[in-house]
């Protein structure tokens, strides 16, 4: 398949190297967007691992995504100082407002939702990523405007 021929591609470049594994998963998300399941046995291979090996450290990262991201990537940060600021509160509402849980994309494809830990926004906790743009003092009427932004 097409997924299996940009894979060894991307193994065959690193695969001398040392330390090729995170390598070549960086390069299959970077080319795919996302490192699909069907790669995992093939990196498994071609490195001499076993798949529950290659598995763990793809789900350790959470970086890695298994499927193809949504239009729109919203992070929202997860870790303890944006947590204290209320990070919870709009964390629930946005996954109720866009119907989705972390990791998971919407149906309409417009949107995946991710948890970052600490974008270095601490002061303006609770902080977020829009496709990259970095949104602080996240409220629930900010979490309302992103909804809307995202789903049109
Ligand atoms: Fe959220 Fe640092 S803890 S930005």
């Amino acid at each position: 398949t097409e997924i299996t021929s940009a894979v060894e591609v991307i193994i065959d470049r690193w695969k001398n190297e040392e330390g090729p594994l995170l390598p070549i998963l960086n390069g299959i998300q970077r080319e795919l967007g996302h490192v699909p399941r069907e790669s995992l046995p093939i990196i498994a291979e071609a490195l001499n691992l076993t798949r529950a090996e290659v598995y763990g450290v793809v789900s350790f990262y959470h970086d890695y995504r298994e499927k193809p991201a949504g239009r729109h990537v919203l992070k929202l940060c997860r870790a303890e100082a944006c947590q204290s600021m209320g990070g919870d509160a709009v964390a629930e509402k946005l996954q109720k407002l866009l119907g989705i849980k972390f990791h998971e994309t919407s149906a309409d494809g417009a949107v995946t939702l991710e948890p970052v830990y600490c974008l270095g926004l601490c002061a303006c906790a609770p902080s977020a990523m829009l496709d990259g743009e970095v949104i602080g003092r996240l409220d629930e009427a900010r979490a309302e405007e992103i909804a809307a932004e995202v789903r049109a």
